[in-house]
């Protein structure tokens, strides 16, 4: 059995550490008990998929360390990340008699961490929240680095905060209950990542793709950890996403359009693999890296069964890439590769980004 790894992340708003390791859902209760020392009671919110496969482990933890529990779930998926969701859940937990010196522990995937993470936000002007992510895509991204947020009728996480977790623990053998699609999905992300900051990672991720049935376990908690500290590095240096940050959008310029002119049926990290190879083949055309660059990116991505294109046509892209929360006026900042392991961040007009798809996304 691999050993659990402890990553420190220390951002100006709070100092707290990521756990990666197996069988750590056991252990919870201790965990939270020496992260968050006055908490009594929590709201362990989890989602209809996930709570009935670990939430009973939880609170059993969280009790034999003295913490009081009470559980809340809502219906799982993305069309329940909603306002009026929130609102039940924070009804609920303010039935349940939580103070301000309690804490919320969100159990699941993304969803359930964003919406668990804005409830703890929002409950009495801010309350504790300790994530627990179930998936892979949790794990290696959105439990780390205090993004909060439910979806509005106009957009995918337009209402949100910025709340630092007090802890975060990523138990790997949460997933072996995850579905080999949504696994794949994931590693979207996680080859973002080696391109962003680490050669070795992206060589070892295209060597033996971790999606794979069988995958060993112990080495998969070395790469969430290697992930973590990539996200970690971009967060402690920039938790408001002023500059650095903006790093992690790599592939989502045009994933994100991808993602939403599909009407969301293709999952998240799918979209971003795509992006990553669109920004890559024209970054490669336009003299912003070799096109060796571009040619190890789709080869990895494909490696992995993940799109490398789309066909969707460029003008509705370039109409949902421009709808972007994070554009200014009339440009956006491109995030594209320089290397592998390296990237910059460019900002360009409407009508740049229009042939950058143009070039990226093939006829
Ligand atoms: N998922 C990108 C970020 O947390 O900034």
């Amino acid at each position: 059995m691999s050993e659990t790894r402890a990553i420190p992340v220390n951002t100006p708003s709070r100092s707290y550490e990521v756990h990666v390791g197996r069988g750590l859902l056991a252990s919870l209760g201790a965990l939270v008990a020496a992260a968050c020392p006055k908490v009594t009671h929590v709201a362990l919110i989890s989602d209809s998929n996930v709570a009935p496969l670990y939430a009973k482990p939880v609170e059993e933890s969280l009790e034999e360390a003295g913490i009081a529990v009470t559980t809340l779930t809502f219906p799982a998926g993305e069309e329940h990340k909603r306002l009026s969701t929130l609102g039940d859940i924070l009804e609920r937990m303010a039935n349940a008699g939580l103070t301000r010196s309690d804490a919320v522990v969100a159990l699941g995937g993304g969803v359930t961490g964003d919406m668990a993470g804005l409830a703890a936000a929002l409950y009495q002007r801010g309350i504790q929240v300790v994530q627990v992510p179930t998936s892979l895509l949790a794990m290696v991204d959105s439990s780390v680095g205090g993004k909060t947020a439910v979806d509005l009728e106009a957009g995918k996480n337009l209402a949100g905060a910025f709340l630092q977790p007090s802890l975060v623990v990523a138990d790997i053998d949460c997933l072996a209950t995850v579905s080999p699609g949504l696994l794949r999905d994931s590693c979207g992300e996680m080859i973002k990542h080696g391109v962003l900051a680490d050669e070795k990672l992206f060589d070892e991720l295209q060597a033996a793709p971790v999606c794979t049935p069988g995958f060993d376990p112990d080495k998969l908690v070395g790469i969430v950890a290697r992930n973590v500290e990539i996200k970690r590095d971009v967060v402690d240096a920039d938790e408001q996403e002023r500059g650095r940050r903006q790093t992690l959008n790599l592939g989502h310029t045009i994933g994100h359009a991808i993602e939403a002119a599909s009407d969301f049926t293709l999952g998240h990290g799918s979209c971003v693999a795509a992006g990553l190879c669109c920004v890559a083949r024209a970054s490669a055309q336009l003299g912003w890296c070799s096109p060796d660059v571009a040619t190890r990116i789709v080869d990895c991505v494909r490696a992995y069964g993940l799109p490398t294109n789309t066909d969707i046509d460029h003008a509705t892209l370039l109409e949902y890439a421009a709808r972007d929360k994070k554009r200014r006026a009339n440009s956006v900042t491109l995030v594209v590769p320089t290397r592998i392991g390296g990237v910059e961040l460019r900002k360009v007009s409407l009508e740049e980004l229009r042939h950058v798809i143009d070039l990226g996304c093939g006829e």
